[in-house]
């Protein structure tokens, strides 16, 4: 693959091929990871993140890559540079894969038609749109925990309508034809147009026979007009996931946020930190799963000049 912009530019083998090297990369020891030394990777972040930018980071010194960070607000762009410009520039520097993160929907799609031949993209999350290696940890974590995507149940609770999390699991549901994902919370949050799965208000309905239960964070950066409906007390009150609500789902569930968690409003403690949680899981998996996406990006690349 050329450029990483979202799950759905992949089939299900190639999905589960990921997945597999992802998880042979968790058991090999840090000496045997292959180096692909000369390889510069920038990560341009324009939005705040702890563990995607670190992780992105972890994963490319993993692999013997050199790492370049730009701080967006330092750069010429606060001088009026155009972001294509910027892109020629990194190019000409031998920059190959270019880390983004965008407020924007879309934005890394729209820079992959104007970006240089030689730099790569991969979304760290655009908008409200994408946050493909979310969904790819995610899945990642559920195959290792044995769930098989085609016979399981995935509940996702929150403010569906406006998690770019969401939009990518919807994709990657498709993707793999996951068995059943319910897609859970007030009304106000459920999404305008689903792109794989069913809506429900009913957190005890959706989470009924669950096998992986995922909330999500209660957004307040994201919360627009037609979220006065939803106020906090409410949301806490029907969708928190606690240890009365995880008994609506199979006993063995898997409880599952990306992060970043606002204990005590979308789940409890309790639940997070209990004998279920694959939270920091998911942490530790997202380290592996983008080595074994950046491994297939310089691999196609190197591919292409080469042969
Ligand atoms: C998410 C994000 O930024 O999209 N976090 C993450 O990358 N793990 C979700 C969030 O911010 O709530």
């Amino acid at each position: 693959m050329k450029h990483f912009l979202d799950v759905d530019q992949l089939s299900s083998a190639n999905v589960l091929a990921l997945v597999e090297r992802a998880l042979g990369f968790k058991n090999l020891p840090h000496h045997d990871y292959p180096k692909y030394s000369g390889v510069v990777l920038l990560q341009v972040f324009y939005e705040n993140s702890t563990r995607t930018q670190l992780s992105f980071e972890l994963a490319a010194k993993n692999l013997g890559l050199t790492v370049l960070s730009l701080d967006p607000k330092r750069s010429s762009e606060s001088k009026g540079e155009a972001m294509q410009d910027m892109c020629q520039t990194f190019a000409a520097m031998g920059v190959q894969l270019m880390v983004m993160r965008h407020p924007e929907d879309g934005a890394l799609q729209a820079l992959s038609q104007a970006a240089p031949d030689a730099l790569q993209l991969v979304n760290a999350g655009d908008g409200m749109y994408a946050h493909p290696t979310q969904a790819m940890l995610d899945i990642m974590t559920m195959i290792e925990n044995k769930l098989v995507p085609r016979d399981m149940k995935i509940a996702l609770v929150g403010n569906i309508r406006h998690s770019r999390v969401a939009q990518s699991l919807q994709r990657l549901c498709r993707v793999l034809d996951v068995g059943e994902l319910a897609l859970i919370g007030p009304e106000a949050w459920l999404p305008k147009n689903i792109i794989y799965g069913h809506t429900t208000s009913s957190l005890q309905d959706g989470l009924k026979n669950a096998d992986v239960v995922m909330t999500l964070r209660v957004q307040h950066e994201r919360f627009s007009k037609d979220d006065d409906v939803c106020d906090l007390a409410m949301y806490r009150e029907n969708y928190a996931i606690t240890s009365n609500t995880l008994a609506y789902a199979k006993p063995d569930a898997l409880v599952m946020h990306p992060g970043p968690m606002n204990r005590g409003v979308e789940i409890d403690s309790e639940v997070a930190d209990g004998p279920q949680s694959r939270i920091l899981k998911q942490v530790q998996n997202g380290v592996f799963m983008r080595m074994a996406i950046l491994e297939r990006l310089i691999q196609y690349q190197n591919l292409r000049y080469d042969g």
